[in-house]
């Protein structure tokens, strides 16, 4: 077998850190991915889950084939067996044409479920059968189409717990966590916070233009101080602003917008009582309520709908600056991506 060093330069450069909870995860990966087992990786959000699994699935034999990422919390309930096992022409109203379904799609090559633990029962049944018979059967059909899939699901629950309480089925965690993958948290594993903040700087200050050497001393310590609930991802973000706004050549703790802390960006709150025509919406580099007074309250006084309100606008602004992305805009508010979709859900109804 190659040795560890070249292996991870070829299948997983990308993925950075030398602590060692990072290296018994590249370790796992290494022995594992020439196999065709399933693989279960379990971390935050933004500890690298998705960055892992494409390095599984290039590591593998099947990478000349497809990788077919499907996140389970973000399709609807009622269509999610029709887009994993595709179905047959009038299997419900509106099924006009058959359709494939994912699995099909991913034929010889290996599909990535994340949110797995947001899997309805009854595609956890038949996510089963995949697994076990290596067939499909498509919504509305009796019979089932043969399959190649390696699946490699991903979480941020404890499917242990799920199982406990019987909304996870058992049979399908033990199968599915043959292999079973921990990302460890950013703040479980500090000396890979520099070590990764050094490279996005580098990485920033080039698409950016700059000449930019480091992190001053305390910028270093607010790094290593701070918790991290959106762990890499975040961290990334964070140093790319740093990089935007930082005057010169080094980053400054002042550059740094954690989450939580008055920075140079802090406006007044307007006076209680200005017009809300005379309310504009400040463009804020971060999403802290304290930098971003000018949410249109309207002229409510009902508490509840003013909060609600707020919320709105905050989380438009997490969705703006993430590009749409839930799972980047739920890091950004603090949520969970499951309790963002519930709440996008619930304002779009
Ligand atoms: N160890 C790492 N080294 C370098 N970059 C990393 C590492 N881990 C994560 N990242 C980067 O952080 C971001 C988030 O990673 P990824 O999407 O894989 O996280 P995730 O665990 O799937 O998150 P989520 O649960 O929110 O989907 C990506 O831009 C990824 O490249
Ligand atoms: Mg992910």
């Amino acid at each position: 077998m190659q040795d560890f060093t070249s292996w991870r330069s070829q299948f997983a450069p990308e993925v950075v850190g030398e602590s060692e909870p990072i290296l018994d995860a590249l370790e796992t990966v290494r022995r594992v991915a020439g196999t065709d087992c399933s693989i279960l990786i379990t971390g935050e959000t933004g500890t690298g889950k998705e960055l892992f699994a494409r390095a599984v699935h290039r590591a593998s034999t099947r990478r000349g084939r497809k990788f077919i990422p499907i996140n389970c919390a973000a399709i609807p309930e009622q269509l999610l067996e029709s887009e994993l096992f595709g179905h047959i022409k009038g299997a419900f109203t509106g099924a006009v044409n058959a359709r494939p379904g994912r699995f099909m799609s991913a034929h010889e090559g290996t599909i990535f479920l994340d949110e797995i633990g947001d899997l309805p029962l009854s595609a956890q049944a038949k996510l089963l059968r995949v697994l076990e018979e290596r067939v499909v059967s498509p919504v509305g059909s009796d019979s089932d189409l043969p399959v190649d899939v390696r699946v490699i699901a991903a979480t941020h629950r404890n499917l242990e717990e799920m199982v406990a309480q019987g909304t996870f089925r058992a049979d399908l965690y033990f199968r599915l966590a043959v292999v079973p993958v921990e990302l460890p948290a950013l703040r479980e594993r500090p000396e890979d916070i520099i070590r990764i903040a050094e490279l996005c700087i580098v990485r920033a200050a080039e698409k950016l233009g700059r000449r930019i050497t480091g992190l001053d001393d305390a910028a270093r310590n607010t790094l290593l101080a701070y918790h991290w609930p959106g762990n890499v991802r975040e961290l990334a973000h964070m140093i790319e602003r740093a990089v935007l706004l930082t005057r010169g050549d080094q980053i400054l703790d002042a550059d740094l917008q954690v989450p939580g802390r008055k920075t140079k960006f802090a406006r007044a709150t307007p006076a209680l009582g200005t017009p809300v025509s005379e309310l504009k919406v400040v463009p804020s580099p971060s999403l802290t309520v304290k930098e971003a007074p000018a949410v249109p309250l309207g002229d409510t006084l009902d508490l509840r709908s003013a909060l609600e309100n707020l919320e709105r606008e905050l989380i438009d602004r997490a969705l703006r600056k993430a590009g749409g992305n839930r799972t980047e805009a739920a890091a950004l508010l603090g949520l969970n991506r499951t309790t963002l979709v519930e709440k996008l859900r619930k304002y779009a109804a």
